[in-house]
């Protein structure tokens, strides 16, 4: 299955790039609504992109009466990412999306590099929102935690139904001009290429310890590059940053997938999920 990266695709003003995915992510939704940081929240860097948005967003109230609907009417297969400051908040929306046949799945943002307040533990987020729905659960889990993996069975643990890996790593970009901060917070996520090996190293070690499905992302590209993510034992692979250079790679991404899986020797995702644990060849 492929999807998008939660922030990085609008279904309602690209609704013909989001039809060409099998399932779409929204962008991260909190209980109350926030503006987002001050301009500027996004610099270009050689190997990727850098963003400070801020988790901008209606809150969820707003988001129920006016964007669900909107996008429930698009008829695609919807996650809706959720995100909070505290296990009850996380849990409470939780507990307003379950009653919306048409969300098939919440997906828990429990990494935001440009949140300043912080969390509580991600398995706590998880056990909480267990408790407040009966949809899958897909925990969504931070690059910046040097135990993803330790991070990946506790939330299984709680209850978690899959893995989302990973969200952005935190960087910084110096304006040749200013000599200061391109982004008006200083540091912000990185996304894009420089992320995959990070994510090929997430999705591989969180392989090892749980049988969870994975939604593989970071920077994927190509199908070469969607390929590598299930080999590293993703099950599901979402593509981010690249839809804002060109919204066509969802297609282009699956006919490329689709040709280096019949390269390979495999007719599935299914079947190359993984190989890359299997011993080497003699
Ligand atoms: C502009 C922008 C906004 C994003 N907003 C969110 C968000 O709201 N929630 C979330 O979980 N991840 C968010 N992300 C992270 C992406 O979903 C994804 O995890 C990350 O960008 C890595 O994938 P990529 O390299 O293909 O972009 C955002 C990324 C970008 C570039």
């Amino acid at each position: 299955m492929i999807l998008n990266a939660s922030g990085c695709l609008d279904a309602l003003t690209a609704p013909n790039v989001a039809a060409a995915l099998d399932c779409f992510v929204t962008k991260t939704v909190t209980p109350l609504p926030r503006g987002g940081n001050p301009p500027t929240r996004i610099a270009e860097t050689p190997v990727g992109m850098l963003n400070s948005i801020g988790l901008a967003n209606p809150g969820i109230d707003e988001f129920l009466r006016v964007n669900l609907p909107e996008l429930a009417a698009l008829g695609l297969r919807l996650w809706v990412s959720v995100g909070g400051f505290s296990a009850e908040e996380y849990a409470a929306s939780c507990a307003l999306l379950d009653a919306w046949p048409e969300v098939e799945a919440l997906e828990l943002n429990l990494s935001c590099p440009n949140v300043e307040e912080a969390a509580e533990s991600a398995a706590a987020i998880v056990a909480a929102c267990r408790a407040a729905t009966t949809k899958p659960l897909w925990a969504k889990l931070s690059p910046a935690n040097w135990d993803i993996a330790g991070s990946a069975r506790a939330v299984e643990a709680a209850g978690a139904d899959g893995l989302s890996l990973i969200n952005t790593i935190r960087g910084l970009a110096i304006d040749a001009r200013t000599n200061r901060p391109v982004l008006s917070l200083a540091t912000g996520g990185l996304s894009g290429p420089a992320l995959k090996p990070i994510a090929l190293a997430a999705v591989f070690q969180c392989r090892r310890v749980s049988q969870l499905p994975i939604v593989g992302m970071g920077g994927v590209r190509t199908g070469r590059d969607a390929f590598e993510l299930l080999a590293a034992g993703a099950t599901h692979v979402a593509v981010g940053t690249t839809l804002f250079a060109d919204p066509g790679a969802p297609g282009r991404i699956r006919a490329e997938l689709q040709v280096e899986l019949e390269r390979n020797g495999f007719t599935t995702s299914a079947e190359a999920s993984g190989i890359a644990h299997a011993p080497a060849r003699a």
